[in-house]
């Protein structure tokens, strides 16, 4: 490279690197009152799914548990959908539901939160937003990470789940890949959806 050249671009490419790194900090503080508000209704939705699990388990054990997912699940991302004004809703690499599967955007953000998780990231804090246009509109979508507890999840989702509970398991979703997961294992993700 000649030595004119270097000069010139040098401080330019300078600048241009100031400027978008300029630029994707604005818009991450242009999304964070978005990203708030996701954030609270996922908290909100992920209590109330806890708590009718819990409930369910220790009334009628896991296998009527499982019910309660199947029916109780759906509902409560609905209702807290409504009430928040955005679509919630669970998804994951792995899937019980073939419903949960993820859409595009979905598995790479879920792949990005598993590499993460991987690199010794707390499942606790990862998150992402991000804005996306299209169709003459533009939305937010908001990502948080579903992290694998002990208890309750590995019931239903570990390693050593069989005979009622399998059966049980087997017969509502034929195509269930959500077992086999260990304690911090990444089970899955809220997504979220918004108008911006
Ligand atoms: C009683 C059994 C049971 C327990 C315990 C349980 N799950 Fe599930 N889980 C299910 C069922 C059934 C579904 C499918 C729900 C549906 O049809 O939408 C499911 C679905 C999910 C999904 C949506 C993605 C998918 O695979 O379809 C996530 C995420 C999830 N569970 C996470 C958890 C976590 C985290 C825990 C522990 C806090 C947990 N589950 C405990 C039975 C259970």
């Amino acid at each position: 490279m000649n030595k004119r050249f270097t000069t010139l671009v040098a401080p330019l490419a300078a600048v241009l690197m100031f400027s978008a790194d300029m630029a994707r900090s604005d818009s991450a503080a242009d999304l964070e009152p978005y990203a708030a508000k996701a954030r609270a209704a996922v908290k909100t939705m992920g209590g109330a799914l806890q708590t009718k699990l819990k409930e369910a388990l220790a009334a009628d054990g896991p296998i009527a548990a499982v019910q309660v997912c199947k029916t109780v699940a759906p509902e409560i991302a609905k209702e807290q959908s409504k009430a928040a004004g955005m679509t919630i809703r669970r998804t994951a690499l792995k899937v019980r539901n073939p419903d949960n599967a993820p859409d595009g955007l979905e598995r790479k953000v879920l792949e990005d939160f598993a590499a993460r998780l991987a690199a010794g990231a707390d499942a606790n804090t990862l998150e992402h937003v991000e804005e996306v246009t299209g169709d003459g509109k533009t939305i937010v979508r908001y990502f948080k990470a579903i992290p694998t507890a002990a208890a309750p999840c590995l019931v239903c989702h570990g390693s050593a789940v069989s005979g009622e509970l399998k059966e049980t398991i087997d017969k509502l979703y034929p195509s269930d890949q959500a077992t086999g997961f260990k304690e911090g294992d990444l089970r899955g993700a809220f997504s979220v959806t918004m108008d911006k």
